[in-house]
Order: C-alpha cells, then structure tokens, then sequence
C-alpha cells in the first residue's frame, strides 16, 4: 500500500529532506585529498544532532554509520572509515534524516580534486538521469515512466543502471511502497498521485550493470570494476506541474 502524505505531512518531510541537503552542502567544501571518510561521517552526524535531527540510517538494519560513503567502484552503502580520499577519487555520500518522525533521503557523487573526463561525463549523466526521472513525476503518469526515463537517458549515453538496488517511497519509515526501480517500460505501475512521497535514486555504472556485495554484508562494487555514481532526491508529487524537490535548497 502507498502512504499518501497530507499537506502537513509533506512539510515536515521538507523539513527533514532540508536538513539532508544542508549537510550535505556542508560537507561538499570538505571533500577534498586527504580527508578521512570517518571524519566526513562525524562531521554530519555532528551537524544532524545539532539541528534536532537524527541520523536515519545508523541503526537502520545494523547499519553503522550516518552516512553511506561508497568510492569508485562502490556503488551504495559503502562505509565510512579509516580510508582516506586521494586526487582524481569520485565519491559518493548518501544520508537519510528524521526530524519529527519523518525522514529525508538524498545522494551526490562529487569529484576529489580533478578527476579524468570520462568519470565527469559519468557524473553528469548521472545527475541527468535523475532529473530525467524528476521531470516524469507528475500527476496521471505512471511509475515506470520515472523508471524508463532514468534508464533510458544514462543508457543513451553507454553507461548501465544498476538493477540490484531501487528507489522507494519515504515518510515516516525509510523505505516504503512502492519501489521506484531505474529501468523499465513507460507506462507501467500505479499512477502517480498527489501526496506521493518518493525517494528516487539513480545508480550508474560505466561499464556493466552488475554489482557484488563485499564481505562486509553492505558495501556494493561493480563486478567489472567500473566506476559507479548515485544521485538521490526526495520529491513530493504536485498537484499540477513539476514535483517539489524536498532535499533540495
Ligand atoms: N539511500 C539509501 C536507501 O534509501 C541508503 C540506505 S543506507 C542504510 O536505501 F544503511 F540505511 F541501509
Ligand atoms: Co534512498
């Protein structure tokens, strides 16, 4: 069943998703050679609790930190650590809020110093792809025309959407209906509604779409070693027009 959100529901939700893209826009300057990915995790766990918020993800599942940090080839929910970021990295940081029993869900990949033109382009598509999905959430489309758009503009420029892992309703748990996958037919699944709150979350691969899960249960990489990006936004579905982007400022 999907959860629809009333108009108060969604500005608490604003308020979480806000928090999200505050941190995050924090810690963009921070990103830089030679940062801890540890510290990054402290620093926005630090930043949430400071502003009433709670991180959502520690805890979530055994999960350990604030924020997932996934480098190169990690794809999702890497984990921060004692690893340090070098020139030419391109990182991933995905983090979820709750303030007031809502959650907030975003995700970036930023580039560490200068990074090769290839992994730029992958960046950029990335983004792409998500506001590609963005621009179908409206009212009297479909899912899977969120889905199809997503795949079909990182697909047009070579690269492949990972299928393992998809997107998700979001209110007051982390994760609800429906998935929001990034492939697909158009013109399939429910149709869109007002008060739909839905975290979509483009992951992109260079080379194929495949990923493995390491040994520490959380942590996905590409199975050809390719490099990955990932680019999340929570978004409310409007009555007429273009949907509110919740984690954006
Ligand atoms: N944005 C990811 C998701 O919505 C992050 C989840 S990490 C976890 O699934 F630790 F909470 F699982
Ligand atoms: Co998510």
């Amino acid at each position: 069943m999907i959860i629809l959100k009333t108009p108060e529901e969604i500005e608490v939700m604003a308020k979480a998703s806000k928090l999200v893209a505050e941190t995050l826009q924090f810690l963009k300057p921070r990103i830089r050679p030679g940062v801890v990915t540890d510290e990054l995790d402290r620093l926005a766990e630090e930043f949430i609790r400071t502003r009433g918020g709670k991180p959502a993800f520690k805890g979530y599942r055994s999960y350990p930190k604030t924020l997932c940090i996934s480098v190169n080839d990690q794809v999702v929910h890497g984990i921060p650590s004692k690893r340090t970021l070098k020139e030419g990295d391109i990182v991933g940081l995905d983090l979820g809020a709750i303030v007031e029993g809502f959650y907030g869900d975003a995700a970036m990949t930023v580039p560490v110093g200068t990074i090769d033109a290839k992994a730029a382009e992958l960046l950029r598509v990335t983004e792409a792809a998500l506001y590609a999905g963005i621009e179908q959430a409206v009212v009297g489309n479909r899912l899977s025309d969120i889905s199809h758009a997503v795949q079909e503009r990182a697909e047009s420029a070579g690269f492949s959407v990972v299928t393992d892992f998809v997107g998700h309703g979001i209110g007051r748990q982390l994760h609800e209906e429906p998935q929001v996958p990034n492939y697909g037919k158009p013109g399939q699944g429910p149709r869109l509604q007002v008060g739909m709150v839905l975290a979509i979350e483009p992951m992109v691969n260079m080379g194929k779409s495949e990923v493995r899960v390491l040994d520490d249960q959380w942590t996905a990489v590409t199975k050809d070693g390719s490099l990955s990006a990932h680019f999340e936004h929570t978004i409310a579905i409007q009555p007429s027009g273009p949907p509110r982007i919740l984690s954006k400022l």
